[in-house]
This record gives C-alpha cells, sequence and structure tokens, in this order.
C-alpha cells in the first residue's frame, strides 16, 4: 500500500515536471519560430522541431497550433494559414504557388496537402489523419468533412500511348472541387475534373469519377448517388 502510494506521488511529481517542460518547450520553439515565418500571429504556438523551406513566403494566423514533427515546404508563392487552425504531428504543407487557408482548419496526424498551383480551403474544415491531397486547382470550401485516408488525385499519367515509359509520358491535371458542408467519408478516392456538391455526403471506400450533385448520399466504385438528403 505505502509502495503503491509513494508510486503514485512520485508519478505525481513527474507528472507536473512533464508539463513544466512541456510548457517550456512550446515557449522555446514558438519563440525561435516566429523569426523564421514570415509572420506569426499572436497566441500561435510551435510545440517542437518542425521542418521548413520557404518559411518567409509562409504566414501563419493568430492562435496557430503547430505540432513538433510537421513540415512546411514553399519553394514558390505564397502559404496563408488562417487564424486558429491545428497543423498535427508529421503532417505537411507543400506549396508550389499559392495555397490560401482559412480559419479553423484541422490537419490531423500524417496528412499532406500539396498545392501544385492556385489552391483554396475554406474555413472550418477537418482534415482526418492519413490524408492525400494534391492537385494544382483544388477548391475545399467551408465546413468541408475528409474523413481518414482520403486521397484527392487530380493528375493521371497521360495513357494514350503504348510505347516507351509510362513517368515519361506526361500528366494531365483537372481541377477538384468540395463545395461547402460535404462530408467525404474515410478511405475515399477523389479522381480529377470532379466536383462534390454542397452538402452531399460520400460514403466510405467509394472511388469518385465524377461529380457528384449537392445533397445526396453517393457511395460505391465507382460513386453513384443512392438517395437525395431532405
Ligand atoms: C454512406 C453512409 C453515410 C451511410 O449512408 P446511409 O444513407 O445511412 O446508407 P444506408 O446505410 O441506408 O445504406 C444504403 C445502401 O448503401 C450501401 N452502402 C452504404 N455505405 C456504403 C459504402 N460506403 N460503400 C458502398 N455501399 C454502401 C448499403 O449497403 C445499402 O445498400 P443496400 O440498399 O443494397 O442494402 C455510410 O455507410 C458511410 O459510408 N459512412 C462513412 C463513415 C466514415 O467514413 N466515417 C468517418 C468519419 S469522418
Amino acid at each position: 500500500m505505502s509502495k503503491l502510494k509513494t508510486l503514485h506521488e512520485s508519478d505525481g511529481i513527474l507528472g507536473v515536471l512533464e508539463k513544466i517542460l512541456f510548457r517550456l518547450k512550446k515557449i522555446f520553439w514558438s519563440a525561435y519560430y516566429r523569426r523564421r515565418f514570415r509572420a506569426f500571429g499572436r497566441g500561435s504556438i510551435v510545440t517542437g522541431y518542425i521542418s521548413l523551406r520557404g518559411a518567409k513566403k509562409t504566414i501563419i494566423g493568430s492562435n496557430v497550433v503547430i505540432e513538433e514533427g510537421s513540415s512546411f515546404f514553399v519553394s514558390d508563392g505564397e502559404l496563408v494559414v488562417g487564424d486558429s487552425s491545428f497543423i498535427g504531428a508529421q503532417s505537411q504543407i507543400v506549396v508550389e504557388g499559392h495555397l490560401t487557408i482559412g480559419e479553423r482548419l484541422s490537419l490531423l496526424k500524417n496528412s499532406q496537402i500539396s498545392s501544385l498551383g492556385n489552391s483554396r480551403i475554406g474555413k472550418e474544415v477537418w482534415v482526418a489523419r492519413d490524408c492525400w491531397i494534391g492537385g494544382k486547382d483544388l477548391s475545399i470550401e467551408d465546413h468541408v468533412i475528409i474523413g481518414p485516408g482520403v486521397f484527392l488525385i487530380d493528375a493521371d499519367h497521360r495513357v494514350d500511348s503504348s510505347t516507351g515509359q509510362i513517368s515519361m509520358h506526361g500528366e494531365i491535371h483537372g481541377p477538384i472541387r468540395i463545395e461547402s458542408n460535404a462530408w467525404i467519408g474515410a478511405r475515399t478516392v477523389i479522381l480529377k475534373k470532379v466536383t462534390i456538391g454542397s452538402g452531399a455526403i460520400v460514403g466510405a471506400g467509394s472511388v469518385v469519377t465524377k461529380d457528384v450533385p449537392p445533397h445526396v448520399v453517393a457511395v460505391g466504385v465507382p460513386a453513384k448517388a443512392i438517395k437525395k438528403l431532405g
């Protein structure tokens, strides 16, 4: 009993120490990275080491939380991260062009957003973990929910030739749009030139090759509307 009590007490002390160390770490890394970015808004914090390229082309809004292990690579153009956004551990934002993110984005652990042109993400967008969102012209409107493991892929290798190496055939890109308040189920794949209408729901594991109208539930491979939402 007394051993248990001691253990409990020492856990308590270690717990307090851990909290103090975590706070000190946050203060240190936030002060360090504040100078690296072009702008770093009031109340924003970085919880540990992060990877940066092109930080002077990156504007971080206020009250943004950037977790240890995340990466920001801006080789060209500009990245704007809206106020009160959360950038999870091991997530990556890659920009060659422009990417504007509205307020309160949640980008969870191990998800990547790659904007190789001009892309926009609205406000209060939720991107669960392990997603890959990549393209030259992506538009994700306000209040969209993207489930875990979703892929948005706006490019195909050209398939109109049977000779030579496929990787040398060139690529075809097409815009992807997800309109406001849509919900994309886990492990869905959305291909180029697709618009998901406002308020639509795409079932888990779907492959979306054509537009989904607003306010329907669409499921399957390829995804088809199965019901209209009231
Ligand atoms: C699509 C979804 C929302 C259910 O919608 P629903 O309107 O309640 O659909 P129902 O359960 O009534 O199913 C209707 C039909 O679609 C089928 N269906 C449902 N979801 C499906 C899916 N993801 N893929 C293929 N078929 C699906 C059902 O089997 C059913 O078929 P049936 O009529 O032949 O029996 C749900 O199935 C789903 O996929 N949710 C995603 C969960 C998720 O990813 N969560 C992450 C949280 S961010």
